[in-house]
């Protein structure tokens, strides 16, 4: 068997690029010696003439050009690995990333794959509301956050990645439960529960009932999803949230999604960031990450 080095391969294509013993040494900073000698062993170990020398100049033989394409392939490719080594070497950084309380019911999800594929990532994962969420944007106390379509006149960068619709939900024994395509109207008749005022729920929920003209009755007020969950199984009203936060009680049967016309409500999920913020490579790699496979995991506890 051929027996070649990583060091002849090296040699090899600086020779045959510059055509030029004294050349190829000085870009490797070797002797112009030391390059023949090692050109005269590869030669001899592949078993036949590489170059062929016509008067002053060097030329490659057809081998000599055939190896060039091996090589080339070669040595990209260690080219490749090494950028790799450095990226998961990089990779060690940190992320920190603030998320709508209605995001956190896939984010871990999202975070426990990024970790496992970039194991020294230290992640710090907060969970807020809208409203403090852009006031922490505003203070730069974070990389990144995910929510819905933060305002306009903000200077911020935001991408959508993944849908997000909202739902009215009543106890399984609800009058309403087994009916198909309810009225809008109809609601005038339920009392909802409804989370805080600067939920991004919230304002989507007004903003929806303003734009069809109709009013709703509303109830307690609470700031959790969790809390609307239990209460509308209670039976204390019905509550409209985001299909990302019912998946369990939705398959342990404890709620209903209702059937209601125009629901549910689309909304999207973005990843923002301040306008000109320098994300380090973790955070870089984070929203890629996001954007290119973020809606298809967490599609495993969408609707
Ligand atoms: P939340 O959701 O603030 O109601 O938790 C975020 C959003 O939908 O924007």
């Amino acid at each position: 068997m051929v027996h070649l080095t990583l060091r002849q391969l090296k040699v090899f294509d600086a020779v045959a690029r510059h055509l030029s013993y004294s050349r190829a040494a000085e870009a490797l900073h070797l002797t112009q010696p030391a390059v023949s000698m090692q050109i005269k062993q590869l030669e001899e170990n592949a078993g036949v003439p590489l170059f062929e020398q016509l008067g002053k100049k060097i030329y490659l033989t057809e081998a000599g050009q055939e190896f060039l394409r091996y090589t080339s392939t070669i040595l990209q490719q260690l080219a490749d690995a090494e950028a790799m080594f450095a990226d998961f070497k990089g990779m060690s950084g940190k992320l920190s990333i603030c998320v709508a309380s209605t995001a956190s019911y896939f984010t871990p999800l999202l975070l426990a794959e990024f970790c496992h594929r970039h194991p020294k990532a230290k992640v710090s994962l907060n969970v807020t509301n809208r409203e403090i969420l852009l006031q922490r944007l505003a203070n730069n106390e974070m990389d990144m956050a995910i929510m819905g379509r933060p305002p306009e006149e903000l200077d911020l960068d935001a991408t959508p990645f993944m849908e997000n619709h909202l739902a009215i939900i009543a106890p399984v024994n609800h009058p309403l439960a087994s009916v198909k395509n309810i009225p809008l109207s109809r609601l005038s008749e339920e009392t909802f529960l409804v989370r805080e005022k600067g939920s991004g729920t919230r304002i989507a929920m007004e903003r929806f009932f303003a734009d069809q003209k109709i009013r709703l009755t509303t109830g307690t007020e609470m700031s959790t999803n969790e809390a609307i969950k239990q209460a509308v199984q209670a039976g204390m009203g019905l509550g409209i949230l985001s299909m990302h936060t019912m998946q369990l009680e939705l398959e342990m049967k404890r709620l209903s999604v209702l059937d209601v016309q125009s629901f549910p409500i689309q909304r999207r999920w973005y990843v923002v960031h301040r306008q000109g913020k320098r994300l380090g490579i973790v955070a870089q790699a984070f929203k890629e990450f996001l954007l290119t496979e973020g809606a298809v995991l967490a599609g495993e506890i969408r609707e």
